[in-house]
């Protein structure tokens, strides 16, 4: 007994530091503070993207390392290195955000680490998760009894509405081979992605023509799905997007909504890129025939501006999420004595979870929705703002697009605008993607950053004349 005393002394003794005092917790977050000072200074000048690679000179090994040299670390081989995803000048793929009071979200978060899988463990976490819920609800014009989960982003929302789909309508053994989806050639690959890990890898997918705008054509939806039931196969999901990722076009959702109606099945809308946007007054009338979607996905962490790490899913039919996520175990007896309450964990793969709800409700206590509505329509006005810039340098452009996305190639063809893209990177002022588009190699400009301005666009310009002067 007294070794055992004895021991247990000694150990406590040595892992002291792992609670460490309020004065090196001050000074922890001092020095934290003062790298975050110096990074947000400098978000609006920055470039949008640095090629050069990571060097850690750091292994982890038994002892500790002073946070200074850590923080010089994250410096030269973390924060100013690829793309700079909290800087004004991402515009490639989809940009995320990082606003500032979703970190002092996560901080908390993690300092009084809310259990924020089940009611019973943290309800003020799970109560904060369903106020972001119903706020979403309302927004889209979900009914009351619809649920939601707060996922780690798009591509898990997805997973979790179309697994719910699949089990709505019970596609198992046999019938999957039969079953048909319908997507937008343009449809993000998450989608496809989770069908694979759903077990519907096997399922018809039917690739839908898009109109010039890049929109889902009804009525070839229409006829593939009467064409489909007269083989005797099985429609049973359409997928629109609100807000595609090559290019933000929005799919007509009422029209799709009202085939879906029609034939009974599933309709599901991936708003993951282009959901928030509904806030812009002016821009509704796009979304018109969002409320009729069984499951709907949007991305706090794209729209937002939030940082990496928040996705969000509604679900009209509560049972067909409940057969696949709800589960009891001997050991959660405790936790499950409220049989009426949903927990997030019933609603979702995650049992423990991040309390992401703080980094989400945090931001739109402090700030209010108005700024975002804002800040969302200046993106919009911006887009229209860089295609007249690159229409007077005389590139050739995609349509007029319905969001924040647009696109543009040289008329001397795909091998110089190729080029003209590797110089942008290699550049790396403002970062731009490319894709394929209608057959053509093209360059993207995707504008959801919430710091990207009218000085970043002329930034944009002015890169894109030095690049092409560069080629020629
Ligand atoms: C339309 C759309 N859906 C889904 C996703 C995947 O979201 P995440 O990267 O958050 O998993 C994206 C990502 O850009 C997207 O644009």
């Amino acid at each position: 007994m007294k070794n055992l005393l004895q021991e247990i002394e000694r150990l406590e003794k040595e892992y002291t530091s792992l609670i460490p005092s309020e004065a090196k917790r001050n000074e922890w977050l001092h020095k934290v503070n003062a790298f975050s000072s110096k990074f947000l200074s400098q978000t609006d000048t920055t470039s949008g993207y640095n090629s050069s690679k990571p060097n850690f000179t750091f292994t982890i090994s038994d002892g500790p390392i002073d946070i200074e040299k850590i923080l010089n670390e994250y410096e030269k081989n973390v924060s100013s290195l690829g793309i700079q995803a909290a800087s004004a000048a991402h515009l490639g793929y989809i940009p995320g955000g990082g606003i500032y009071a979703a970190a002092l979200g996560d901080y908390l978060a993690a300092i009084t680490n809310e259990y924020a899988g089940m009611k019973f463990a943290s309800p003020g976490a799970v109560a904060i998760e369903n106020s972001v819920l119903d706020w979403l609800k309302e927004l889209f014009h979900f009914p009351e009894d619809s649920v939601g989960n707060l996922t780690s982003g798009g591509s898990i929302a997805n997973l979790i509405a179309l697994t719910s789909a699949r089990d709505h309508h019970n596609i198992s053994g046999d019938k999957i081979q039969k079953s048909v989806i319908y997507v937008s050639q343009h449809v993000h690959h998450c989608n496809h992605k989770a069908l694979r890990i759903i077990g519907l890898g096997d399922v018809i997918i039917r690739e839908l023509k898009l109109d010039d705008n890049f929109r889902i054509e009804t009525t070839e939806l229409h006829n593939q799905i009467d064409h489909d039931l007269k083989m005797g196969l099985l429609p049973f999901m359409i997928i629109a997007s609100a807000g595609t990722t090559d290019t933000g076009a929005v799919d007509p959702l009422e029209k799709i909504g009202r085939i879906a109606k029609e034939y009974q099945m599933w309709f599901h809308i991936d708003a993951a890129y282009g959901g928030f946007f509904y806030l812009v007054d002016a821009y509704k009338h796009l979304f018109r025939g969002i409320q009729m979607a069984d499951s709907l996905v949007v991305d706090p962490h794209k729209g937002l501006f939030l940082p990496y790490g928040v996705g969000a899913v509604l679900i009209k039919h509560k049972n067909s999420v409940l057969q696949s996520h709800h589960y009891t175990a001997n050991y959660m007896q405790d936790a499950n004595q409220d049989h009426l309450d949903l927990n997030p964990a019933d609603l979702s793969p995650e049992l423990s979870k991040h309390f992401r709800g703080l980094r989400v409700w945090l931001p739109l206590q402090l700030h209010g929705i108005a700024v975002f509505k804002s800040c969302l329509e200046e993106k919009l006005l911006l887009t229209l703002y860089a295609r007249q810039k690159l229409r007077e340098l005389s590139y050739e452009l995609g349509p007029a697009p319905d969001l924040s996305v647009t696109f543009f190639w040289h008329k001397k063809g795909d091998d110089f605008t190729r080029k003209l893209m590797q110089l942008i990177h290699d550049d790396g002022d403002v970062f731009l993607s490319s894709s394929n588009i209608g057959g053509r190699f093209v360059i993207r400009v995707a504008i959801l950053a919430f710091r990207t301005k009218k000085a970043t666009i002329d930034r944009m310009i002015l890169m894109i004349k030095r690049c092409e002067s560069a080629l020629v």
